[in-house]
């Protein structure tokens, strides 16, 4: 019985439901840091997605108001609010997918990593609640430092005795959407069927556009290679700054957060498909979580597809991010380890 006839059912007869179980065909997200700077246009977003049949939105503060107004919308998403730790469990259980904006964003002058004290913890307390209430979910993490955050969620599903790899993912498609922004700009192409391919990590010198892989095929001098490639490296910093301490990408990340919450629900549903995402992973040796283009399905990983070729450019920044992603990892499995 589909899970509405199921409650209608139960309640005509009687019977108590504790729990309806989401099946594949009628996906529920969370969204948790809904009332945010990016939950709030990426809620806007999820609740006109016509793959999301239940959108549930948490957050510690300000979650009925955006729930009320998003519920006015006449798409059919199903809309719950859910404020506070208590109404937590709630909020993920039975969830498919699991959208974590939820944290504090980079002022100028801070790195990204100057927000692990802030946000380890955010992360680390909402994971134990989703290792208890939704441990079957796929979760996207937006939070950063992405670079440890995506350790972090890890290490407390570990403890948990319910972690699948396959099922944790750090959302970097920022730096694709952006790298595909710059690209088509530069080259005059149709910013819609550009494809640039982003691997490493999120933060400074782990990101690592691979413009040699661009699609359609496309030329770029030395010149435009060595000027590109830390433009999208930095790109978060030009808004940051642009932003001038009211925060940081909110719409360009709610853009990219909707897109790769889509891109999973599709894979659940069975529609296979590429995105770039930051995952435990043996794509490059000697680094535990990479990102690479990775191939979604039904169980979310389905297949890590690597990085590829790449130009003699490229392998040097891949080389070299390894030892920076390396620390990052090490002072997220710390963070848990240690508590
Ligand atoms: P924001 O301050 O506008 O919103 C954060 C929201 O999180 C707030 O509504 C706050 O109440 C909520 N929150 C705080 N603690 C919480 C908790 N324990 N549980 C649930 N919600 C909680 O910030 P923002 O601009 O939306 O950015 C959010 C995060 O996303 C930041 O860490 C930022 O650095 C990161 N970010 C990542 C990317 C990326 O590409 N991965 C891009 C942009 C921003
Ligand atoms: C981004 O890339 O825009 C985000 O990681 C936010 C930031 O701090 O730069």
């Amino acid at each position: 019985l589909p899970a509405k006839n199921l409650v209608q059912a139960a309640a005509t007869s009687g019977l108590r439901v504790v729990s309806v179980r989401h099946s594949s065909q009628a996906p529920k997200v969370a969204l948790l840091g809904a009332a945010g700077g990016i939950g709030q246009p990426l809620g806007l977003l999820l609740k006109q997605d016509p793959l999301v049949a239940h959108l549930a939105l948490y957050d510690v503060v300000n979650t009925p108001g955006v729930a009320a107004d998003l519920s006015h919308i006449d798409s059919n998403a199903k809309v719950t609010a859910h404020t506070g730790p208590k109404e937590l469990f709630a909020a993920v259980e039975n969830a498919d997918v699991i959208v974590i904006p939820a944290g504090v964003p980079r002022k100028p002058g801070m790195t990204r990593d100057d927000l692990f004290n802030t946000n380890a913890g955010i992360v680390r307390d909402l994971a134990a609640v989703i290792a208890k209430a939704s441990p079957k979910a796929l979760i996207a993490i937006i939070t950063n430092p992405v670079n440890s955050t995506v350790p972090i969620a890890s290490e407390v599903l570990k403890k948990a005795g319910v972690y699948d790899p396959k099922r944790v993912f750090g959302v970097t498609t920022l730096d694709v959407v952006r790298s595909q922004a710059f690209v088509s700009e530069l080259k005059g192409l149709d910013a819609s069927k550009t494809v640039v391919p982003v691997v490493g990590g999120h933060a400074g010198i782990t990101i690592i556009p691979l413009l040699s892989q661009t699609k359609p095929a496309t030329k770029f001098t030395d010149d435009e290679i060595a000027k590109l490639t830390p433009r999208i490296q930095d790109a978060g910093t030009e808004v940051v700054n642009a932003k001038a301490g009211a925060g940081s990408a909110t719409l360009s990340m709610a853009l990219a957060g909707a897109r790769f919450a889509n891109a999973l629900v599709r894979g659940i549903k069975g529609e296979k498909n590429v995105q770039c995402a930051y995952v435990a992973s043996d794509a490059v040796k000697g680094v535990e979580y990479f990102s690479t283009p990775v191939e979604l399905g039904p169980n979310g990983v389905e297949k890590i597809l690597g990085v590829g070729k790449v130009s003699a450019y490229e392998q040097k920044l891949i080389d070299a991010s390894v030892a920076e992603l390396n620390k990052n990892i090490a002072k997220g499995v710390a963070f848990v380890k240690g508590n």
